[in-house]
């Protein structure tokens, strides 16, 4: 495991426009749980009953509930870990340019990054779906389940829910991003979602090495990742910091 960080910190130091792509496996160790794998959500639920937009809109009682005001919960005490802090200290060091991330807690941002990417949206902000009124999430108030507008309607966050599109101009300068990267770290992502998961190819078939950090395998694995590190996040993230700083 030595050689292989060794070997991918002197790739990320000699790249010009390194981005990264995360997921929800950077913020386990914020305490918010991921989706798949152990302690995951859809463990508990069924995506396509309370995180597909139709059963939203069928029934938001269900889907506030069960999922969303945990979700506000768990966000709103969330902090950036050793993953963030060091992909932001990587940007002021200049070698990460851009983050996309899959994730709506907006830790990147808290951590200090200044160009992500929210593919699937934020959970800072809700909006109105009468009027589109657009409220601080920490301002949702809770009390009535389903949170409801001055006008009447009900809010809703502003992430993607399943059959929803991805926002286009998000989507349109991931690929672009990617497609022009000469390095791309993969972090804490299963890698099956689409059209995130395409990212990686995208950056590889431009040229780009692909450093994954994940302690389990994804379709990634062997194939499209370059360099694959099998350890958390943050502890991963903390050693490229610590070999970076022997190199420059
Ligand atoms: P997943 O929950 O599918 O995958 C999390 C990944 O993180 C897995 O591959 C884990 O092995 C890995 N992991 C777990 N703990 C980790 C740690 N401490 N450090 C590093 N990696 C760790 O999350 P995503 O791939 O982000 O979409 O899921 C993609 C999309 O599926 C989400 O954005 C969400 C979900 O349904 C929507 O809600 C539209």
């Amino acid at each position: 495991m030595d050689k292989i960080i060794r070997q991918a910190v002197e790739d990320l130091a000699k790249s010009k426009k390194a981005i990264a792509l995360t997921g929800a496996g950077i913020s386990v160790e914020s305490n918010i749980p991921p989706f798949r794998g152990k302690g995951g959500i859809w463990e508990k639920f069924d995506p396509m009953e309370y995180a597909h937009i139709d059963a939203f809109l069928k029934d938001p009682v269900k889907v506030w509930n069960a999922l969303l005001k945990d979700m506000k919960e768990i966000i709103d005490n969330a902090r950036p870990n050793d993953g963030h802090l060091g992909l932001a200290r990587l940007e002021q060091m200049g070698i990460l340019k851009t983050v996309i991330t899959q994730n709506v807690d907006g830790l990147h941002q808290m951590a200090g990054n200044t160009d992500v990417i929210e593919f699937h949206g934020n959970f800072a902000w809700h909006y109105c779906m009468e009027c589109n009124n657009r409220i601080k999430t920490k301002d949702v108030d809770l009390s009535d389940i389903p949170p409801r507008c001055a006008c009447g309607g009900i809010y809703r966050p502003e992430c993607v829910f399943f059959g929803e599109m991805i926002p286009p101009l998000n989507l349109m300068r991931s690929r672009q991003v990617s497609s022009t990267c000469d390095l791309m770290l993969v972090i804490g992502t299963s890698a099956i979602v689409q059209p995130a998961a395409l990212m990686p190819i995208i950056a590889k078939q431009s040229g780009a090495k692909v450093i994954e950090i994940n302690p389990e395998q994804t379709p990634l694995t062997g194939s499209v990742s370059d360099y694959i590190i099998t350890s958390k996040a943050g502890e991963a993230i903390n050693r490229i910091m610590a070999e970076l700083q022997t190199l420059l």
